[in-house]
């Protein structure tokens, strides 16, 4: 193993670690959470604020500048040798999913922050920038649509066009994310103002929480992510008929929860035959029925589909038999069926190059080489891929579980993953010199 005491400022790697998973747990509690008894931190909510109010300080400690750009990412900037040098960017998302765990996302935030307070303890610095940002709505808890955050940094909101796909929706309180933007005087079409030139990011890496079993299993604290899977989500809006629950005979009903119900089991008929191909899963989050009341035959049910793959074809073909099934259920049972696409990403492969260099970091770090594997969760890193070259580094989590307050990690892993991050970069930079010299030989 080549790590040292300075890899980490005049801490240990352990000490680093111990204080990342602190301040993640003073994070996952009120009043940086909106809910007393559990941990939720949706995109501008009072818990949301706070956070962001609290890593400013934690970033200017660490020797960086601080701002929220127009669509409000914190960013805290570590300058390099010369000022306004274009910038690796670390980062991961700020807010959870409802009754989440502590790390996911945060961790990624939280520990290149201790990389950095490294670097500024030793008055290190290179001939790049280094920023840390904090996205805003990765998770899509409050909001029916994912990273407008990201998107917005990485230059593709326009493109993507989400602000029109999500005009009028509303998150659980009635609010629309124009009326939440206005809160905190921004607008969703400003956020584009928030776009990072090309030429200003030279590349972007995140640390997250394995979110699965893999490194557990194998003994191992880090592990190289090669790409993440492709997703696609639907929101499927149900109408049927309500009606008095004790007069309206069984024959005659237009239940939409017992068609939504079928539906549901489709959905998991569909997966599991997939027998796990290509990482295929599928997932029906969220039901609401409407009215809602015992005595009521449910006249309107909506349900969330989440569907991932390692490639487009096989997520594709499996949504492809999904809408038939629901189709076909809606017409034998005389319902009516809305679908509406809410997200659509391609799978996202890592930069082999910056790979390599996150390879040897780890190593390095763990003496073994590293153990390299596919991500099915998402990350902001499928968006930033499209700005600017992407690496990410998978930390052991307690039994593979995410999304679930259960979520644990070792501190000594975080210690593991700082110092190989605090690596990554002086490779990042050696290799970046070296590319300089062959432009200017
Ligand atoms: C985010 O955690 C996702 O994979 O949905
Ligand atoms: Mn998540
Ligand atoms: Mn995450």
């Amino acid at each position: 193993m080549v790590r040292t005491m300075t890899d980490t400022g005049t801490d240990s790697g352990a000490a680093a670690g111990e204080r990342a998973v602190a301040r993640c747990d003073v994070l996952g509690v009120s009043p940086f959470s909106d809910e007393i008894d559990l941990l939720y931190r949706p995109w501008l909510g009072p818990g949301f604020i706070a956070t962001v109010e609290a890593i400013s300080n934690w970033m200017r400690q660490a020797g960086m500048t601080v701002r929220q750009d127009a669509a409000t990412n914190l960013i805290g900037r570590y300058e390099g040798t010369t000022l306004d040098a274009p910038a690796l960017l670390f980062g991961s998302h700020l807010d959870s999913v409802r009754d989440g765990g502590r790390y996911d996302g945060m961790l990624g935030v939280i520990a290149a922050l201790e990389v950095v307070a490294g670097f500024h303890e030793r008055g290190e610095r290179f001939p790049f920038a280094i920023e840390i940002v904090g996205f805003g709505d990765e998770e899509g808890s409050r909001f029916p649509i994912t990273m407008l955050t990201t998107r917005s940094i990485a230059g593709v909101l326009e493109e993507d066009d989400p602000v029109a796909a999500f005009a009028g929706l509303r998150d659980g309180t009635g609010l629309t994310v124009e009326q939440a933007l206005a809160r905190v005087g921004l607008t969703p079409r400003g956020m584009a103002a928030a776009r990072r030139p090309k030429d200003s990011v030279l590349a972007y890496v995140e640390a997250h929480i394995e979110q699965g079993p893999v490194l557990e299993a194998e003994g191992r604290a880090l592990g190289v992510v090669s790409g993440i899977a492709a997703q696609r989500r639907f929101e499927i809006r149900v109408h049927g008929m309500a009606g008095h629950a004790g007069t309206m005979a069984m024959s005659l009903r237009q239940d939409a929860l017992t068609a939504a119900a079928e539906m549901v089991l489709a959905i998991e008929r569909i997966g599991v035959a997939g027998g796990d191909r290509d990482g295929l899963v599928a997932t029906v989050g969220l039901l609401r029925t409407w009215p809602g009341v015992a005595n009521v035959v449910p006249g309107d049910v909506t349900f969330t589909i989440d569907v991932r793959a390692g490639t487009n074809t096989t997520r594709d073909r499996t949504v492809d038999v999904f809408l038939a099934a629901l189709k076909e259920i809606a017409e034998r049972r005389g319902v009516e069926i809305e679908i509406i696409p809410r997200e659509n990403l391609d799978p996202s492969p890592c930069d082999p190059h910056l790979m390599t260099l996150m390879e040897t970091a780890v190593q390095d770090v763990t003496g073994e080489p590293a153990r390299v594997l596919v991500s099915g969760a998402g990350h902001d890193a499928m968006i930033m891929s499209r700005l600017a070259p992407m690496a990410m580094l998978f930390i052991r989590c307690e039994k593979g579980i995410s999304h679930n307050p259960a979520e644990a990690v070792l501190p000594a892993d975080v210690g593991e993953a700082v110092i190989a991050l605090t690596r990554f970069v002086r490779l990042f930079a050696d290799d970046c010199s070296k590319t300089q010299g062959r432009h200017s030989a």
